[in-house]
């Protein structure tokens, strides 16, 4: 059994992205500057964000955070998308998930400008991504495409099952692991809450992604021998006797579940820090070849 080890491939891709970032300064290109928008006070979200702006300072990027409260209502959020679509100095930005109930999500991801979208969610976007044209991949996604290949990890012919069907994870992993290209070439089944004999599905699987938000829900009994389990659970589950007062539980039953896989990604250091350092790649593409 093989750990697929996001913490120590996402230094790898961050250190590479921070030189070419040196690089783009020395040929007399723009820094890239990626923006976040925080709405409101979730624990989780602030956590990712921050990581997120951290990792950009780290890889010498612009990083701008803009914080406004819970009661934000959907045409300030608008006017400040719009206002990051229009400033130059901005390549890329993302509105954290999940906005507050009075907001409509959609139309908030429809108003970011194709070109910024570096989280790749606008229709458009993802809409490029399934007919396999230039555009921004999901950071998740991208993040788990990226370690199954400096894992060099077998997917041509095999059969990926992927549990959970969000626009965030499952549904764009499904689309990346059936496209015509290495990772990819899978027969994919995409199963959700009404899929039937689910343990069926992923007990005939070679490869399973977990994107739930279940805490262990795939047990070993799941699992067939030599299957390759990605997981991409990061559930904050009460612990009082520790310090923070949680903590981070996956969707797979770790300890049960690894001694099976031929590869496997612990949570946490497997896909979670890969999504940030996707994330960078993204802006960095949208930054393109603007001069400073
Ligand atoms: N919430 C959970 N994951 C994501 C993500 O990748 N991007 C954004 N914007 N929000 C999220």
């Amino acid at each position: 059994m093989d750990i697929l080890d996001g913490k120590a491939t996402s230094k790898a891709i961050r250190e590479e992205i921070a030189e070419e970032v040196e690089a783009r300064k020395a040929k007399g290109l723009k820094t890239p500057h990626l923006a976040a928008v925080l709405i409101g006070t979730d624990g989780a979200s602030k956590t990712y964000v921050g990581s997120k702006v951290r990792a950009c300072e780290r890889c010498g990027f612009k990083s701008t955070l803009i914080e406004r409260p819970a009661t934000t209502s959907e045409r300030e959020l608008l006017e400040i998308v719009h206002d990051l679509n229009q400033n130059d100095d901005v390549d890329g930005f993302i509105v954290q998930l999940p906005l507050p109930d009075h907001i409509n999500e959609q139309r908030v991801i429809e108003a970011v400008k194709r070109e910024k979208d570096v989280d790749g969610f606008h229709p458009e976007n993802v809409g490029r991504m399934a007919l396999n044209l230039p555009t921004f991949i999901p950071a998740t996604p991208f993040g788990i495409i990226q370690l199954l290949e400096r894992y060099n990890v077998p997917t041509e012919g095999k059969h990926a099952v992927v549990i959970g069907r969000s626009h965030i994870v499952g549904s764009p992993m499904s689309i990346l692991l059936g496209r015509n290209a290495y990772p990819g070439n899978c027969t994919v089944t995409l199963t959700h809450s009404r899929t039937q004999n689910l343990a069926e599905l992923t007990r005939a699987a070679d490869i399973i992604v977990v994107a739930l938000g279940k805490p262990e829900f795939l047990k070993a009994d799941m699992v067939k021998e030599g299957a390759v389990v990605v997981d991409v659970g990061i559930t904050r589950v009460d612990a009082p006797e520790t310090e923070k007062g949680y903590v981070i539980k996956g969707d797979v039953a770790f300890d049960e579940v690894a001694p099976k896989c031929s590869y496997i990604t612990p949570v946490p250091g497997g896909v979670g820090p890969m999504t940030i350092a996707s994330l960078l790649k993204n802006t960095l593409i949208a930054a393109g070849d603007k001069k400073a």
